[in-house]
């Protein structure tokens, strides 16, 4: 049996202003009141929106873990343009998002960098999700699990025991996102079962148990419950459908 607490976050990327943010925060958690005792739910803003996400969830009180979509890892310095760990500490973030593919593909992460951000990340006492995932091309020379494994590998290196036991990964197949296609259920199920194990191999069976494994790759209400139901996926990395309240509050009640 597992004790792991299912995760639901929304990745917002680049969009919402703050005050839109803020408005679709509280419309979020008006629908998700029930659920939040079961289910952990989680918004990742852009950088510009954390400080009002922030303030709404403080003042009303909402049980919704706050996220950002990257750090660096430098503590501080002459890096312009970039945003340290222990601001966003001081926003009240819970969760980092690192290395996601587009982060990869467009601003030049490596297994090396994100593995520098996941270590800021815990050292700031947040927890990284750290994504991962593989391209149609990796995909079609079915080497899938072993690509995803070269990166968790890379990625989670240097780690503490508790910190492993803390981590949580989002497993992101990069031909899934935003394009409404997905592997089975029992696919996903296979490179996150995977990724456990890769992890176990690292850090023990501790660590193996306690690692919490996201599915990312267009997850909406009609497809969510199936993945929450495949014993190694932990909740979901959500997308698109996570800016409207509606289609986010219905992927976050089939996780319950
Ligand atoms: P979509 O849900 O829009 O496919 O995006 C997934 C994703 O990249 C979440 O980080």
């Amino acid at each position: 049996m597992t004790t792991r607490h299912m995760l639901v976050a929304g990745n917002w990327k680049m969009h919402t202003t703050s005050g839109e943010g803020a408005v679709l925060i509280q419309d979020i958690a008006q629908r998700v009141e029930e659920e939040w005792n079961e289910v952990e739910v989680a918004v990742c803003p852009p950088f510009t929106g954390l400080k009002a996400a922030s303030t709404v969830i403080e003042l009303d009180g909402l049980r919704i873990s706050l996220g950002a979509q990257d750090v660096h890892w430098e503590a501080e310095g002459a890096y312009t343009g970039a945003i340290s760990a222990r601001m966003l500490t001081e926003l009240r973030c819970d969760y980092v998002i690192v290395g996601h593919s587009e982060r990869r593909e467009f601003f030049g992460d490596t297994d090396q960098s994100v593995n520098k951000k996941v270590r800021a990340v815990f050292d700031a006492g947040m927890t990284p999700i750290m994504c991962c995932g593989e391209a149609l091309t990796v995909r079609e020379a079915l080497e899938t699990e072993s690509f995803v494994r070269a990166q968790v590998t890379a990625g989670a290196a240097g780690l503490t025991s508790t910190e492993a036991q803390r981590l949580v990964i989002a497993y992101e197949p990069i031909w899934a996102i935003g394009t409404g296609r997905t592997p089975t259920p029992e696919a996903a199920n296979d490179v996150c079962r995977s990724i456990r194990a890769t992890i176990g191999a690292m850090y023990g069976p501790p660590a193996a148990m306690a690692v919490r494994v996201l599915y990312g790759g267009s997850v909406k209400p009609e497809n969510a419950a199936m993945f929450f139901a495949e014993p190694d996926i932990d909740g979901a990395l959500v997308g698109g459908a996570a800016l409207k309240a509606d289609p986010f509050a219905d992927i976050v009640k089939a996780a319950r």
